[in-house]
């Protein structure tokens, strides 16, 4: 029966499909041993047989370590291969697997990169009919093709707010840095008049970070219906609306020429309704980041596009980017008429919250900034590439302005993505950032379907890369750490392997001076059927030593699905069983000029030599 109960990955699966099968022989042979026995085991093992098959369930993060070498991994560049044909067949007819777009009138730029090379892994534009036939600078979209970013610049605007002020500031109330907002809460209480005030002085610089002010979206926006480009008042009444007293328009604003003051916005927002309460619900907000800037500015004592030049764009030789709109169209890529697109659009202080310039090399100089911590801490990265808030999907989290996409069904685990997108009139853009990979793309496209694009065209860089990436770092997990690893001494070995589409490092045997360490540990548990031992990376390493942890996971709690039952919660119990202070999960290996040369389970206090 041991044998059966301490078999391989594989020989479990089968064991699994099997299950009622297995149940039945096991409880057969248990019950000719002992009647009792046979009511206290058998019960859960019956139990077992009716609900889902054992799947491992990782800690968030990585689970294996980032795949490296990428622009000379032999499946990786295979990949990349059939992303270029996709893309070119997408752009040309306007088809997808995800949608469709007008080809002829969006055109697009898509790079591809990770921290270890200065080089784009992939590089591709396609230049749409459009385009090609413009007027207005540039008629070949090249990596160094100037857009318009729309509000993928919030997200450039929270890294500059972490380099410039780091992360101690989230917590005050903005009152604190723009005084006027302290002066409407006078004028107008939340306390008296919760529907009609913003409370200010509950809204916090990191609430306007993370869209949880409760705030308005805008003051004075292109969405205003008195715009003159939508038609303004007349358009509005003619289709039904009341006309609307003089003293309610926007003084500033209108037709996106005449950006508002300092003093203008801060007036007509303040005097704007809240939306909901601060800290109640996610609800996007331009204002917010229009007021982080402000707030930035003014505890820094410096001009903020000053800032953004100075500590972003020339430190990262982002050299094509700015906050102002730029003097010559060279290199521009400007979507039908100045009429048609927001190009020549002066946002004002609007600008940080969606206005910035920039080119597809830039932006992949920005993501790999953030993905290899070159201007912060990495505690400080860490920190800020995590969610403040779900929302009401299930797959999408609200971060630091980040747009967290939990990613369910390209590989054998769920992974989170961290993405900002960005859109204007005529331009829409999407930096996505995978730390589990340490990679990244960006995606910009000009046109007239851009929003659609963006979203179709990092869909389909998605759907090839990360299946990718994970068959890459298995790949290169195998090679490094596969093999067997012994003590001859005494009768000591951990043997290791990876599966396609089994996520960690599978710990296939492990025999400790003749003591079968899998079926021990299931003992301690209380456990009967052994347990399923993975090592996943932990990040922590030396040039020497590298630590994982391993997650047992008995294979007798299979989950019911009830939303307390525990469906996958690994989490809380790793460094559980301790020996000696030293948590029985504790795994380091040792490496030689980046091979590995023994694993040490620390707990055991000995050290395994790598066979092979
Ligand atoms: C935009 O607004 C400003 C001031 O409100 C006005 O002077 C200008 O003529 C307007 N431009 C257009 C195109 O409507
Ligand atoms: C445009 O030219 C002006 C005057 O030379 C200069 O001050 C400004 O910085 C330039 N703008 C950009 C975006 O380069
Ligand atoms: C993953 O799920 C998304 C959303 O449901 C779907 O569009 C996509 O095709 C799926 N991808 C795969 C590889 O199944
Ligand atoms: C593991 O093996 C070591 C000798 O390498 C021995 O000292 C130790 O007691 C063993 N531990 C268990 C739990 O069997
Ligand atoms: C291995 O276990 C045996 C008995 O099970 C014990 O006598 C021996 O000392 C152990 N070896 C080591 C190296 O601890
Ligand atoms: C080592 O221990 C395992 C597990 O107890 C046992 O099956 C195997 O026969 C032992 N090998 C030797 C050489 O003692």
């Amino acid at each position: 029966m041991k044998v059966s109960i301490l078999a391989t990955w594989e020989k479990r699966q089968d064991l699994w499909k099997s299950l009622s099968l297995y149940t039945t022989l096991l409880c057969t042979l248990i019950m000719a041993s002992t009647k009792l026995h046979s009511l206290l085991l058998c019960a859960p093992l019956l139990m077992l047989a009716s609900t889902s098959a054992y799947t491992p369930c990782p800690l968030l993060g990585p689970v294996f370590e980032p795949p490296s070498h990428l622009a000379s991994d032999f499946s990786f560049q295979g990949a990349l291969k059939s992303l270029e044909s996709t893309l070119e067949k997408a752009g040309t007819t306007g088809h997808s697997h995800y949608g469709k777009w007008a080809a002829s009138t969006n055109g697009f730029a898509v790079g591809i990169f990770d921290t270890s090379s200065s080089d784009q892994l992939f590089s591709y534009q396609f230049t749409s009919k459009q385009i090609k036939a413009s007027r207005l600078g540039a008629t070949v979209i090249t990596s160094d093709s100037l857009f318009r970013i729309g509000s993928l610049s919030k997200l450039i605007t929270a890294y500059l707010f972490l380099i410039e002020a780091g992360s101690g500031y989230w917590d005050c109330p903005v009152t604190d840095y723009v005084p006027e907002l302290a002066t409407a809460q006078h004028a107008c209480s939340a306390t008296s008049d919760p529907i009609g005030c913003i409370d200010w002085n509950d809204v916090t610089l990191g609430a306007l970070a993370s869209h949880m002010a409760g705030i308005p979206r805008d003051y004075s926006t292109p969405a205003e219906l008195l715009d003159p480009l939508d038609g303004g008042e007349a358009t509005a009444v003619e289709a039904g609306l009341p006309p609307v007293p003089s003293s309610d328009a926007p003084s500033c604003g209108l037709n996106f020429t005449d950006a508002c003051s300092e003093t203008q916005y801060l007036k007509g927002l303040s005097a704007e309704q809240p939306v909901f309460a601060p800290f109640t619900t996610p609800i996007y907000s331009n204002a917010g980041y229009e007021l982080l800037a402000f707030a930035l500015a003014r505890i820094k004592g410096k001009s903020f596009p000053a800032m953004l030049e100075q500590s972003i764009f020339a430190k990262l030789g982002m050299r094509r980017s700015s906050y102002y709109n730029p003097n010559s169209t060279s290199n521009a890529i400007i979507p039908g008429s100045l009429k048609d697109n927001y190009w020549a659009a002066i946002l004002g202080d609007e600008t940080p919250d969606g206005g910035y310039f920039s080119t597809q090399s830039d932006l992949v100089k920005l993501g790999r900034s953030i993905l290899a911590s070159t201007l912060l801490k990495p505690a400080l990265t860490r920190r800020w590439m995590k969610p403040v808030t779900f929302t009401s999907a299930l797959n999408q989290g609200v971060g630091m302005p980040w747009e967290i996409w939990r990613v369910s069904n390209l590989t054998d685990h769920v992974f989170d993505l961290y993405t900002k997108a960005g859109d204007l009139p005529g331009y829409s853009s999407y930096l996505v950032l995978s730390p589990d990979y340490d990679v990244g793309f960006i995606v910009l496209v000009a046109g007239t379907d851009t929003t659609v694009v963006a979203e179709i065209i990092s869909d389909v860089v998605a759907n090839v890369i990360f299946p990718a990436l994970e068959t890459s770092a298995r790949q290169q997990a195998q090679e490094k750490y596969a093999g067997k690893y012994v003590n001859t001494h005494c009768n000591s070995s951990m043997v290791l392997t990876t599966q396609a589409g089994v996520p960690g490092i599978t710990v296939e045997s492990w025999i400790n001076n003749s003591t079968n360490m899998q079926l021990l540990l299931a003992g301690y548990e209380g456990g009967t059927s052994g347990y399923d031992i993975r090592l996943y990376p932990t990040g922590l390493k030396t040039s020497s030593q590298v630590a994982y942890r391993a997650i047992f996971e008995s294979l007798d709690t299979v989950p019911d699905g009830g939303v307390f039952s525990p469906q996958c919660t690994t989490w809380e119990t790793v460094d559980n069983r301790v020996y000696g202070n030293v948590g029985i999960d504790e795994v380091v290996f040792d490496l030689e000029g980046g091979k590995v040369t023994g694993v040490t389970p620390r707990a055991f206090r000995t050290t395994l030599k790598k066979t092979s």
